[in-house]
């Protein structure tokens, strides 16, 4: 199979819905055991282990906030103790708290931060340390558009997200010596449950600037990951790579 990833392992953080659900199935389809962690939804989480093991590959649920040091240290550690090592991780686990500046509360601004940046942080630094031993890594970063372009009422989110891109490139720079690449996905307009907040004028508007004329779905991003994950995307790092129908052109 092109772009196989038989007998390696991935660790994808929100992988029991959306997006994170579609990464793991499809890294799974390419042969790969995957770890499918979530912070809430454990039926899910099992719905898509189960969907793994039907693709004969080993698959494992593993709670864990990944905006809590201890736990992701613990979901890095238990992925790697239970399937053996660690070649792939995706930090895909994401909210959103939309809200005007003004009416931002501080725990909107941290529950966000803390998720999507710290929540990177903490499991690329706990599976850095195998990968650098391993001499082999593939980190991939699911960021959005709005960290590139920002949207109002997502202060908040829109610099969790470029916090991603920056932390990308700086750790693409620190690992490289070891072969391990770093690389993030800017997904546009996906149709997930993230979505459900926001008001339907807002998403309609959203919809009518996609260049490709459709939404995402959370298999696009999917592809992106796993030519990314792949060793034929080996002399690429540091790069983010928009999925997004055209909506942010540079
Ligand atoms: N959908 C879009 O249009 C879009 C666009 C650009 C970027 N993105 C990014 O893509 C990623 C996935 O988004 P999505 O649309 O698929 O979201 P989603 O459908 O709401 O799913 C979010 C996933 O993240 C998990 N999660 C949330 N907080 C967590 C935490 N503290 N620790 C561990 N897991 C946590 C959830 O677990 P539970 O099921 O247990 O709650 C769920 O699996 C996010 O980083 C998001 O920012 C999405």
């Amino acid at each position: 199979m092109t772009l196989s990833l038989e007998g390696r392992v991935a660790v994808v953080t929100g992988g029991s819905r959306g997006i994170g659900r579609a990464i793991a199935l499809e890294l799974a389809r390419r042969g790969a055991n995957v770890v499918v962690n979530y912070v809430s939804s454990s039926g899910a989480a099992d719905e898509v282990v189960a969907e793994i093991e039907k693709l004969g590959r080993k698959g494992l649920a593993v709670q864990a906030d990944v905006a809590n040091v201890e736990q992701a240290n613990h979901l890095i550690k238990t992925a790697a103790d239970t399937l053996g090592q660690i070649d792939i991780l995706v930090n895909n686990a994401g909210i959103t708290r939309d809200m005007l500046i003004m009416m931002m509360s501080e725990e909107d601004w941290d529950a966000v931060i803390d998720t999507n940046l710290k929540g990177t942080f903490n499991c690329a630094k706990a599976a850095v340390r195998l990968m650098m031993r391993k001499r082999y890594g593939r980190i991939i970063n699911i960021t959005s558009i709005s960290g590139q372009i920002g949207n109002a009422g997502q202060t908040n989110y829109s610099a969790s997200k470029a916090g991603q891109i920056g932390f990308t490139k700086a750790l693409a720079r620190e690992v490289a010596g070891r072969e391990i690449t770093v690389n993030a996905i800017a997904a546009g307009y996906v149709d997930t449950d993230i979505w459900a907040n926001v008001p339907a004028e807002a998403q309609a508007a959203f919809k009518d600037m996609i260049p490709l004329g459709r939404t995402g779905q959370p298999e696009d991003i999917a592809y992106a990951v796993a030519f990314l994950a792949s060793d034929q995307a080996a002399y690429i790092t540091g790069q983010t790579l928009a999925v997004d129908g055209g909506l942010a052109m540079y």
